[in-house]
């Protein structure tokens, strides 16, 4: 049994994230999470609400609230969202907690003392009209890299190029959209990342087990050279400043960056988690403290990864103290709306509460795994979504299990038969099924997520080729002992059909094993020879037809969905 630590990152505290958000972080860290826990490991899964910064505070203003009152109810909204999709966190935290203050101010003493801060004057944005400083996303102009006319400060959306405020091409307030803007100095702290650029570089190195995506962006960063970083900001909300424990002289006004202290927020959740569970958090980030024996996976969009890989590892390497890092870190493409950027700015395509008042969880589940941004960007049109539930869940899962529980139910009493002797039928199903069930196990443990739910649907698939090469409703009147293994064997198979979906749409398989009557402990990840896996449940067991699991999409619906999410603003 291993140890695996999992995060995602952390969304946004500035309202409900969009399927693009869902489907490259958080959903694949609950598929592998779940997939990990199936198969017997200690899996601790991490996430939290990153409520720091000019993202936090613009939303805050627009909402016409005070950030505090709005990261309290904009946190509950992510929490319980996360929970009707399933998303079993072990605990989802919040970058504002104490822990995470603690923690943060404890990183930057140690950083500085170790000579990787220095104190700094810098030029920042200030603007004459707002009367005050404007950081980051407090200013938005004209990307001098690729010429996006909507790049924020801290990063373009466009080319993803990270971004100093000054360097915007007519720069403009985001508060008030003056133009009436000047530079001026201002004390600040600076991360010497260029100190620790070697180290950085041999840990990257040394990690192996990181998918090509994440490390092509890492390498891309190491080789265009490091900058020095400035890591606190004008700003009232985040983490205050400290020097031994006191609020520091000249920074009474400005906080960390937010990217300083969200990462952070992974331990401090870690922390928050210790402490309500009565666990000890120590034994899954200190090294010195049984953590080297941690697997550490990390999801995220492509965007996060230079966070991720650079400031991040330059704390915890910087700080020589034995903090456990990453060892496998999965990055995404875009899952992209309709040729354009989902966009929380501009309202455009779905959002994970509006989802829910379609379809249950599990249908989106099933498509953003299945059809993950994963190798390139992915599109999502309502067209191709309804072709893959139809497909994948209505007619290959939905109709095998229904098909085999009804008609066992009609002619067998609604019981597992006895009877018969698996003949060359059955023989080419456990084939069928062994190569599968090794290939699925295989692709989730790489992180392959649409090539796992290939072969899973390829399982259900051949659940239903089974059935009809095996006949049992043809047997039946001549031959009751064949359809009876026919039966029998479409039965177990349609609850191993279950078992392995559990990862990607747990609702469903709950109710398929629910109605057979299949135990909680008896729901493992399958192991063992595959003959007997299928033909596992006790005869003479009665079940139930679960009643119906996937509803086919109608083009009438289709062209409803179409017209309410047409609206939103390209971009953004
Ligand atoms: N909130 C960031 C985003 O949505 C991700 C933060 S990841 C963390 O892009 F690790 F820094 F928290
Ligand atoms: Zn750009």
């Amino acid at each position: 049994m291993a140890r695996i630590l999992i995060t995602s990152a952390l969304p946004y505290i500035n309202g409900v994230k969009h399927l693009g958000n869902l489907a490259g972080s958080m959903l694949p860290a609950d598929v592998y999470a779940r997939f990990q826990r199936l198969r017997g490991h200690e899996v601790l899964s991490i996430c939290a609400t990153d409520e720091h910064g000019t993202p936090a505070e613009l939303a805050a203003a627009a909402a016409d609230q005070d950030v505090r009152s709005y990261c309290d109810e904009q946190h509950q909204i992510q929490k319980d969202l996360g929970d009707r999709y399933g998303l079993a966190w072990d605990h989802f935290g919040r970058t504002s907690s104490d822990a995470n203050k603690t923690l943060t101010q404890h990183f930057a003493e140690v950083l500085e003392a170790n000579g990787l801060i220095e104190e700094v004057t810098e030029s920042q944005v200030f603007s004459i009209d707002d009367d005050r400083f404007l950081p980051d996303r407090y200013v938005e102009g004209v990307c001098p890299n690729c010429g996006y006319e909507k790049a924020r400060g801290d990063q373009c959306d466009n080319c993803g190029k990270l971004l100093d405020p000054v360097d915007l091409i007519e720069p403009y307030s985001a508060i008030s959209g003056s133009r009436n803007l000047e530079v001026r100095d201002t004390l600040h702290l600076r991360l010497r990342q260029t100190v620790v650029e070697t180290r950085l570089r041999a840990w990257v190195d040394a990690s192996k087990e990181w998918p090509p995506l994440a490390k092509s962006i890492a390498n891309k960063w190491l080789d265009e050279g490091l900058r020095d970083r400035t890591i606190t900001r004008d700003l009232k909300w985040g983490v205050p400043v400290t020097k031994d424990g006191q609020p520091r002289d000249g920074f009474e006004d400005k906080v960390f960056y937010v990217w300083f202290d969200a990462p952070i927020g992974y331990i401090a959740a870690t922390v928050e988690w210790a402490e309500k569970t009565g666990q000890d958090w120590e034994r899954w980030w200190r090294t010195d403290k049984g953590a080297d024996d941690v697997s550490y996976v990390q999801f995220m969009g492509k965007d996060n990864v230079a966070f991720h890989t650079v400031s991040f590892p330059a704390t915890l390497l910087g700080s020589e103290e034995p903090w456990k890092t990453v060892d496998k870190l999965k990055a995404f493409n875009w899952l992209n709306w309709y040729g354009g950027k989902f966009s929380t700015s501009s309202k455009r395509g779905v959002f994970m509460d509006q989802a829910l008042e379609l379809l249950p969880a599990d249908y989106w589940r099933w498509y953003l795994t299945a059809y993950a941004p994963e190798g390139a960007d992915a599109q999502f049109t309502w067209d191709h979504f309804q072709s893959a539930i139809n497909t994948d869940l209505a007619n290959v899962l939905g109709n095998f299990v229904n098909r085999i529980l009804k008609f066992a139910k009609s002619r067998f009493d609604g019981v597992v038969p006895d009877g018969g002797a698996p003949g060359e039928h059955e023989t080419w199903l456990a084939g069928e099924v062994e190569q599968r069930l090794d290939r699925i196990a295989a692709h989730y443990d790489a992180m392959e997520f649409r090539k796992a739910a290939a072969e899973t649907r390829a399982l259900w698939a051949a659940g239903n080729e089974y059935l009809t090469r095996a006949e049992p409703w043809s047997h039946f009147k001549t031959d009751k002992d064949k359809a009876a293994v026919g039966v029998r064997t479409g039965i177990n198979l349609a609850v191993l059909s279950a078992i392995i979906a559990q990862p990607v749409i747990p609702a469903a398989s709950a109710k398929i094993l629910d109605a057979v009557g299949v135990p909680a402990d008896k729901r493992a990840w399958p192991s063992g020879p595959c003959a007997a896996l299928l033909d596992r449940l006790p005869r003479g067991q009665a079940f139930a037809v679960p009643e119906l699991l996937f509803a086919k999409i109608e083009d009438d619906q289709v062209a409803e969905w179409t017209e309410r999410f047409s609206g939103g603003a390209e971009g953004g």
